[in-house]
C-alpha cells in the first residue's frame, strides 16, 4: 500500500465495530509471558508489526509461542529466556520492542543485538542504556541510538529517576529489576501508562506502588496465565474522531481498553466540547475495559498542558487534527517527546498547513488555529513512515475537499491493520487501500 487518498463519505459514520487489540499491553503479555513459568494464553491479540517484532524477539530468546488466529499460546522459558550464546533480534519499527527487550534480557546470560528499522534506528536509546549499565549490564549503543547490544550480567537494584515520564523507559527498569538483587525502584515525574505494572500483578508479581513511584523486588517468579486484551484505546481514537468531525455520525466501539493512564485524549476531546459516553466498563485481567459512544460535535480549540501529555502522548497527533477543525486556537505544549517517535511528529503536523490550516511548531509543541467546521483544502501528504501520521492524515481526509493524497499510508499497518480498508467500509471514499 503505497499512495492512499481518503476522501469525504456521502453520509455520516454510523455502525458499532470493533478495533484491532491493545498493541501496548500486548507486547508485555509476550514478553513477561516468555519470563513466566507455564502457559500464557494471549487472545485478542491485534497482530499488527510491531506485536509480531516482539513475539518474533521472543522465540529468538527461546520460549515457544504460537500465534492462531488472534491467540498467542506461550510456554514461558522463565529464568532460562536468552540464556547463553549471542543472539540477533529485529525489532521492526517497534521502540516498545527493543526498549522493553532491553531490560528483560539484562539479568540474562548471553549477548542480544536489538536493531531495526531507519526510523528506529534514529530514536533515542541512551534513556534506557543508562540505568540497565547503572544495574551492571552492559549496555552499547551506536552513538545513543541502535543497534543496541546487550550483555547479561548478574544485575542489582538501582533507584532510578525518569528524567521524562517513560512507560517504556520505567517497563524496561522494572523488568530488570525482576532480575536482580535488591529492590529496584522507579520514579516517574508524570503519570505514565501502568501496563506493566498491572499485568506483573496479573502473573503474580508483587509491586510497591505510591504517588510517583513503584517499587519490585526481584527474584520474583511470574507464572503464567490467560491475557485477553481489550480493544486499543489508540486505534479507537482515530475512529471516536473521525465520528466527531464527521457531520452525522454516531459509532459504538465495545470492548475498548479505558485505563486512565490511557484516556488523557478522551478527556481533552471533552474539554473540546465532543460527547463521549464510556458504558458497561468493567475489568478484565487487571484492565479496565468499556463501550465507547460518540455522536459528531461542534468541536472548540483548547489548551494542552504538559502534565496532560504522557496520557494522551499517542493521541496527539490526532487531537492536532480535531483541534485544525475546531472553532478558536488549540495550544500543545510540553511535547518535545513528539519529536523522537516513530517520525518528528511535530514536523509531520506541519504538513496541515498543505490542507489549509494556519498553524505555527515550536520546539515542544504546536498553536493551531481551527477552521471552526469548515472543510479543510485537499491535498498531499507524507506519513513519514509513521502510523499515526498517516492514520491522523486519514481522518483529516474525511473532511478535505478533494480528500487528501496520504503517501506512505502503509506505515498504519503497523497497529491497526486494515485501518483505511475500515474507513472505507464506513463510508468513506478511499483509493488504493
Ligand atoms: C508505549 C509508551 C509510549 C508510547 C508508545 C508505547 C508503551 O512511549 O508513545 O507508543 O507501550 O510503553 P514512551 O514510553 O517513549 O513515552
Amino acid at each position: 500500500m503505497a499512495t492512499v487518498r481518503v476522501g469525504p463519505p456521502s453520509r455520516g459514520l454510523v455502525a458499532t465495530l470493533g478495533v484491532p487489540g491493545d498493541k501496548s499491553i500486548a507486547h508485555r503479555a509476550l514478553l513477561l509471558g516468555a519470563l513466566a513459568e507455564g502457559t500464557t494464553t494471549v487472545s485478542g491479540f491485534p497482530g499488527g508489526g510491531d506485536v509480531l517484532s516482539s513475539l518474533g524477539a521472543m522465540r529468538a530468546l527461546g520460549a515457544r509461542l504460537e500465534l492462531d488466529g488472534d491467540t498467542v499460546r506461550i510456554e514461558g522459558a522463565g529464568a532460562a529466556l536468552g540464556g547463553g550464546g549471542r543472539v540477533a533480534i529485529d525489532c521492526g519499527n517497534s521502540g516498545t520492542t527493543m526498549r522493553l527487550t532491553a531490560g528483560l534480557v539484562a539479568g540474562g546470560a548471553g549477548a542480544v543485538v536489538l536493531d531495526g528499522d531507519a526510523s528506529l534506528r534514529r530514536r533515542p536509546m541512551e534513556r534506557v542504556a543508562a540505568p540497565l549499565r547503572a544495574m551492571g549490564a552492559t549496555v552499547e549503543t551506536s552513538e545513543g541510538h541502535g543497534p543496541l547490544t546487550v550483555r547479561g550480567a548478574a544485575l542489582r537494584a538501582v533507584e532510578w529517576t525518569l528524567p521524562v515520564a517513560s512507560a517504556q523507559v520505567k517497563s524496561a527498569i522494572l523488568l530488570a529489576g525482576l532480575r536482580a538483587r535488591g529492590t529496584t525502584c522507579v520514579r516517574e515525574p508524570l503519570v505514565s501508562r501502568d501496563h506493566t505494572e498491572r499485568l506483573l500483578g496479573h502473573l503474580g508479581v508483587r509491586l510497591r506502588r505510591a504517588a510517583g513511584s513503584i517499587e519490585v523486588e526481584g527474584g520474583q517468579r511470574l507464572a503464567g496465565a490467560a491475557v485477553p486484551l481489550p480493544g486499543d484505546l489508540s486505534s479507537a481514537a482515530f475512529l471516536v474522531v473521525a465520528a466527531l468531525v464527521v457531520p452525522g455520525s454516531e459509532l459504538c466501539l465495545p470492548d475498548v481498553g479505558v485505563n486512565p493512564t490511557r484516556t488523557g485524549a478522551l478527556a481533552i476531546l471533552r474539554r473540546m466540547g465532543a460527547a463521549i459516553e464510556v458504558a458497561h466498563t468493567h475489568d478484565v485481567a487487571g484492565e479496565p475495559r468499556g463501550e465507547l459512544r460518540v455522536r459528531s460535535a461542534r468541536l472548540y480549540g483548547t489548551t494542552i498542558t504538559p502534565a496532560e501529555v504522557p496520557g494522551a502522548i499517542d493521541e496527539l497527533p490526532l487531537l492536532a487534527v480535531a483541534a485544525a477543525l475546531a472553532e478558536g486556537e488549540t495550544v500543545i505544549s510540553g511535547a518535545a517527546e513528539l519529536r523522537v517517535k516513530e517520525s518528528d511528529r511535530i514536523a509531520a503536523l506541519a504538513q496541515l498547513g498543505l490542507l489549509g490550516v494556519a498553524l505555527t511548531t515550536g520546539a515542544d509543541g504546536l498553536v493551531i488555529r481551527g477552521t471552526g467546521g469548515r472543510r479543510l483544502k485537499g491535498g498531499r501528504v507524507l506519513s513519514h513512515g509513521d502510523h499515526r501520521i498517516a492514520m491522523a492524515f486519514g481522518v483529516a481526509g474525511l473532511v478535505a475537499d478533494g480528500g487528501v493524497e496520504i503517501v506512505d499510508a502503509g506505515a498504519a499497518e503497523v497497529s491497526f491493520p486494515g485501518f483505511f480498508a475500515r474507513l472505507a467500509e464506513l463510508g468513506a471514499a478511499v483509493e488504493g487501500a
